[in-house]
């Protein structure tokens, strides 16, 4: 009886562990086969024999992207998409440009927590915890500094500075995935019912159809 006792005592614990990052990889390396059209929770390996030095490489992070847009920012992902090499092994990179007083608006990666090294400017980011306590843990952040985004907190970097501001961030995903908050709620395609969101954000259906139309 004892011992049934801790076997199930021992399942109970060891199931509810989460795995903290994608999965180790069962084997030096699984280029991902662009060309392959099954489906599975990654990519298709590419033949070894045919892999060469540039399925592990990306040129380009040092150009400036494009922050011409409402929210004055972009990111250039450098995932499994851009480096093939880069399947299985559960990291990815991206760079992030602010225009002066840009904003990477609030958003979550289902599947990756990130580090994020400010490169240039002054960034003032933040998180939110889970329910029910919903703290905001926010810092202003020099060159040079470094902070942590746990993964599927909903969180922000804005450039608090009269000039360009440029991040590198790191990811525990090959493909961490992005909700963006406002676009997910007020620019879902169709849209969630307007009574819906406003009975959610506790205002009158007129401001969700102003907000919708924004998105
Ligand atoms: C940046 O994006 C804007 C808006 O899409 C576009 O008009 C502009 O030509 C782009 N600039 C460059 C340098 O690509």
């Amino acid at each position: 009886m004892a011992s049934q006792f801790l076997f199930f005592a021992f399942l109970a614990v060891t199931s509810s562990i989460a795995l903290a990052s994608d999965p180790s990889s069962l084997q030096d390396f699984c280029v991902a086969d662009a060309m392959s059209s099954v489906l599975v929770n990654g990519r298709v390996c590419k033949d070894p024999k045919l892999v060469e030095a540039n399925d592990f490489f990306f040129s380009g992070l040092h150009l400036a992207g494009n922050t011409s847009n409402a929210v004055g920012s972009r990111v250039t992902p450098v995932g499994v998409a851009q480096i093939g090499g880069l399947n299985a092994l559960g990291i990815s990179a991206a760079r992030i440009d602010f225009a002066p007083w840009g904003l990477n608006p609030p958003h979550t990666h289902p599947r990756a927590s990130e580090i994020l090294t400010v490169l240039e400017g002054s960034l003032r980011v933040g998180f939110v915890t889970s329910n029910p306590e919903n703290r905001l843990i926010t810092k202003v952040l020099q060159k040079g500094d470094v902070f942590v985004f746990p993964v599927g907190l909903v969180h922000f970097q804005q450039n608090i500075g009269n000039v360009n501001a440029v991040a590198l961030v790191a990811l525990s995903s090959q493909n961490p995935g992005v909700i963006t908050i406002a676009n997910a709620v007020f620019g879902s395609n169709p849209d969630i019912p307007a009574d819906i969101l406003a009975k959610a954000f506790q205002v009158d259906t007129n401001a969700i159809y102003s907000l919708q139309s924004k998105f």
